[in-house]
């Protein structure tokens, strides 16, 4: 599966990163890095920079980075192949056919077999459906107006009444234990021996983006408890990521997108043309589902549940999609729960009207507001108004606020002037209390600043690596003084070692090589986070000087602590005492660093 190390570096070499991230956003040259607005999180003011020199993006708002491959896969939703592919087609460079490199390491093995057998699990399940034991969930689902094409395009199947059914199966094909254990699909005890997870059960593969099987939603057939059996988190499933629906509804081509509840809310969605609906399954939407939502679309119409619980979940949602830069509406399915209740009883002409009409999402939150307050009581009345006055200060935008002013005084039969008159009290006092907020907001600051004397640490390791990239004469100074041994937080020492030794191969380092060789897009961005340290405040020669030769030493103290409170739990006197010589020789360093 994987191509050889120099390959997927010459491809990277041969796409340079400012051309690319520039077919896609727009990019202003500033000193020596390209700066934008980020494209992964809403702004106004550019924090987002590409750095033509080391071939690193890096955005100091949302801490979004990486190399150009992390790039696309981050922007484009790309898996890591795709991105190889994608940028080997744009350089002219031609692919291999696929071999197995020695650096097929351990986890992505985890990863693809998982996935194997997920699939092969799927497969099963499909399989086990259309059979004769199938026919009771397959009357389930016909009676729920699945068709066969809507069957076979979500992959939907049958767990059977068995309880080792699956295990039996997959065991002859050569998975083992540790690895079915692994992705979930079933239980160990010492008491009941080996069974399925899932039992008598309609079954619902969950995809990524990439149609990849990575877990498994099951239905009881009817009632019964509980409801949905859902694949437990693995490393291939992380629910707060995964939105069911999005492989097929990425493609969909509409301009917004269907948040909704469920597994079957989304097929029958797709099922009456809705091919843009995703549901974030098992679990609240999360700041990670708006992000990704955010990747496609800049509006998201929600259409859970009318229900109670419906309602909290889409007042959670909302603030959680704006934050992302979407703009959400509400669609109203009352007198029925959920799109696919609706769907059956009213067709999707209907559905679709519904869309038409989707109300705003502030409009929407005041009308849930409103409901709390008996509007014919005069005092209910007179704080229902006040309430919306403050939600009115929201938004920031004085045209915007103005117009939404106008809109609920009509809506709610007060005046305009009268409406604006509170809102602007209310404005005033929330000043007073912005400022009181501010000052309490600096003290935190500053107590926690205190607090965490281990990110300041931390953060000269990164200085210290940015600066060994950006000047490899450094090495020669911090030759004998600092190895990679002194970077204590694990993954920072990871990456040192890479850099070292990179350096004394090619006498230089390459931060957007070494990046490739992590597996996940958040590794690389850590990585990147790591390599676009700034220093504080610009600097001229001397400051630059002495800034590195105190990182150095504050690296090298804080390693020589390590090392001494792990000397003393050992009770180790040897150690000690060779770490006591060394730190009486510290002062001599700083002094030769200084005249480096
Ligand atoms: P609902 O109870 O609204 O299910 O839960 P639904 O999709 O309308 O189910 P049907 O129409 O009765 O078949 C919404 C979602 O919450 C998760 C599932 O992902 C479900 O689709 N859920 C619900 C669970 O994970 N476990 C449960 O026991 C119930
Ligand atoms: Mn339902």
């Amino acid at each position: 599966m994987y191509y050889p190390e120099e390959l997927v570096e010459e491809i990277r070499s041969k796409n340079d990163i400012v051309d690319v991230i520039g077919s896609y956003v727009h990019l202003t040259k500033k000193g020596a890095n390209h700066m934008a607005c980020c494209p992964f999180h809403n702004e106004k003011t550019p924090s987002f920079s590409v750095s033509q020199s080391k071939q690193l993006f890096y955005c100091f708002g949302c801490g979004k980075g990486g190399n150009v491959f992390t790039f696309l896969m981050q922007y484009e939703n790309y898996s890591f192949l795709e991105a190889l592919r994608t940028l080997a087609d744009r350089a002219h460079v031609e692919l291999p056919q696929m071999e197995y490199s020695e650096e097929a390491r351990r986890a992505a093995d985890l990863k693809a077999q998982l996935l194997a057998v997920n699939k092969e699990a799927a497969k099963y399940y499909f399989y086990q459906l259309k059979s004769e034991r199938g026919q009771a969930a397959m009357k389930y689902l016909k009676d729920r107006a699945m068709t066969d094409e809507t069957i076979r395009h979500f992959g939907l199947g049958f767990s059977n009444k068995t309880p080792d059914d699956l295990y039996k199966y997959l065991k002859s094909l050569g998975y083992e234990d540790a690895v079915l254990r692994g992705a979930g699909l079933i239980s160990m005890e010492e008491a009941k021996g080996v069974y399925d997870k899932f039992w008598n059960r309609v079954m619902y593969p969950i995809m990524d983006v990439n149609n990849r099987v990575i877990a498994f939603g099951g239905r009881v057939l009817g009632a019964g408890e509980p409801k949905y059996l859902n694949s437990p988190e693995t490393p291939i499933f992380e629910k707060s990521r995964n939105l069911y629906g999005l492989n097929f509804a990425r493609g969909s081509r509409k301009n917004y997108f269907l948040l909704c509840e469920g597994y079957m809310d989304v097929i029958s969605l797709h099922q009456a043309g809705f091919t843009n609906a995703v549901a974030s399954l098992g679990t609240s939407l999360t700041t990670q589902h708006a992000r990704i939502l955010a990747r496609y679309t800049k509006e998201v119409l929600l259409t859970y549940d009318s229900d109670g619980a419906g309602v909290k979940a889409a007042l959670r949602a909302i603030p959680l999609l704006k934050e992302a830069g979407i703009c959400a509406r509400i669609v109203d399915m009352r007198p029925y729960k959920d799109p696919d209740e609706f769907i059956r009883a009213l067709g999707p002409q209907e559905y679709q009207k519904r869309i038409d009409t989707a109300q705003n999402s502030f409009f929407y939150e005041i009308d849930i507001l409103q409901r709390d307050y008996d509007l014919s009581d005069p005092e209910q009345k007179t704080r229902f108004y006040n309430e919306m006055a403050r939600r009115l200060l929201g938004f920031s935008e004085e045209l915007e606020r103005n117009n939404y002013t106008e809109a609920l005084a009509q809506k709610y039969m007060i005046s305009y002037e009268s409406l604006r008159k509170l809102v602007n009290r209310h404005g005033i006092q929330q000043e007073t209390v912005k400022v009181a907020d501010e000052t309490v907001l600096r003290e935190r600051e500053e107590t926690r600043k205190k607090a965490k004397p281990q990110e300041g640490m931390r953060r000269s390791q990164r200085l210290l690596l940015t600066r060994l990239c950006e000047e490899p004469a450094a090495f020669g100074r911090i030759d004998g003084i600092v190895g990679p041994e002194d970077f204590t937080e694990e993954f920072y020492h990871d990456v040192a070692v890479m850099v070292f030794e990179e350096y004394q191969k090619n006498g230089s380092v390459n931060p957007a090589k070494l990046i490739n060789r992590f597996e996940d897009a958040e590794k690389q961005q850590a990585a990147a986070e790591l390599f676009s340290t700034k220093l504080a405040a610009p600097m001229d020669e001397e400051g630059r000087k002495k800034e590195f030769s105190d990182t150095v030493m504050r690296v090298k103290q804080n390693s020589l602590d390590v090392q001494y409170a792990r000397a003393v739990e050992q009770n180790d006197f040897k150690a000690l005492q060779q770490i006591i010589e060394k730190r009486g020789e510290l002062g001599k360093l700083h002094s030769s660093l200084n005249l480096g």
